[in-house]
């Protein structure tokens, strides 16, 4: 599996896990991202139970998983967080944050490993890990019922979820270069799974004003530099919910 650091600022550390060429190829692949900020560590949508060997393997490798204290799930599918109970019984204490719509759901994974569960309330919230700031912000119906981005406040890196997704092949480049091709890859993936265009103008809106540097999505490249705007220009026009 694929381990980049993508960010970095004094003694933290931004990394990215995924790629992993020997997954199932029914699989669709899937980005985990891990922020270390000293001793606390964050792990957001650190994906499903099939690939969880060999992310907690990367992971493992540079720290300690006792320090995992938070887990950010943008939304409740199975490549999103089918690992969850996995993790929690390596990191119990660890508190996960997902949209208190899905609590119902989420507890299919297993009541007596989510302890710690933080629900979202609609309209996100500011949570802190060690002393960084991050904004939970909301991202309903893009694609799920309940669903959020987590913003980093200070490095100024957005992780989307599904936004900026899609069904890409095998060994994908880490960064989106050619614009043109990728939008075309990525655009069945958003008419089809993305169903509210009101709710992607609200998003589009909000995330203009933050301001990234760099957009993470859940799956295939991750956007930099003039690439945030491309991506977001893309998706205004965009018309999805259709087939
Ligand atoms: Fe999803
Ligand atoms: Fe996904």
């Amino acid at each position: 599996m694929k381990t980049e650091i993508i960010y970095k600022n004094g003694g933290h550390q931004w990394y990215f896990f995924g790629r992993d060429p020997n997954r199932d190829a029914r699989l669709i692949d899937t980005n985990q991202f891990m922020i270390t900020v000293g001793n606390d560590i964050l792990l957001t949508d650190p994906g499903g139970a099939e690939i969880f060997p060999m992310v907690m393997t990367s992971v493992s490798n540079l720290v300690d998983v006792n320090r995992i204290c938070a887990i950010f799930c943008s939304h409740q599918d199975p490549d999103i967080i089918s690992s969850l109970p996995l993790w929690l019984s390596l990191c119990p204490k660890a508190t996960v944050y997902y949209s208190w719509l899905w609590e119902g759901l989420m507890s299919h994974y297993g009541t007596q490993y989510l302890k710690n569960a933080k629900l979202l309330p609609d309209a996100g919230m500011r949570i802190e890990i060690g002393d960084r700031p991050f904004e939970i912000i909301p991202a309903h119906y893009l694609h799920s019922a309940g669903n959020f981005s987590l913003f980093d406040v200070e490095a100024k890196i957005l992780f989307s979820g599904d936004l900026g997704g899609g069904f890409m092949p095998h060994d994908y480049p880490l960064y989106v270069k050619d614009f043109t091709a990728h939008f075309k890859l990525i655009e069945p993936f958003h008419k089809r799974v993305m169903t509210s265009n009101a709710a992607k103008h609200r998003w589009i809106k909000r995330v203009r004003k933050l301001n990234p540097v760099m957009i993470c999505p859940q799956h295939g490249a991750l956007f930099i530099e003039n690439g945030v705007t491309e991506f977001l220009d893309w998706l205004e026009d965009l018309e999805v919910g259709r087939w």
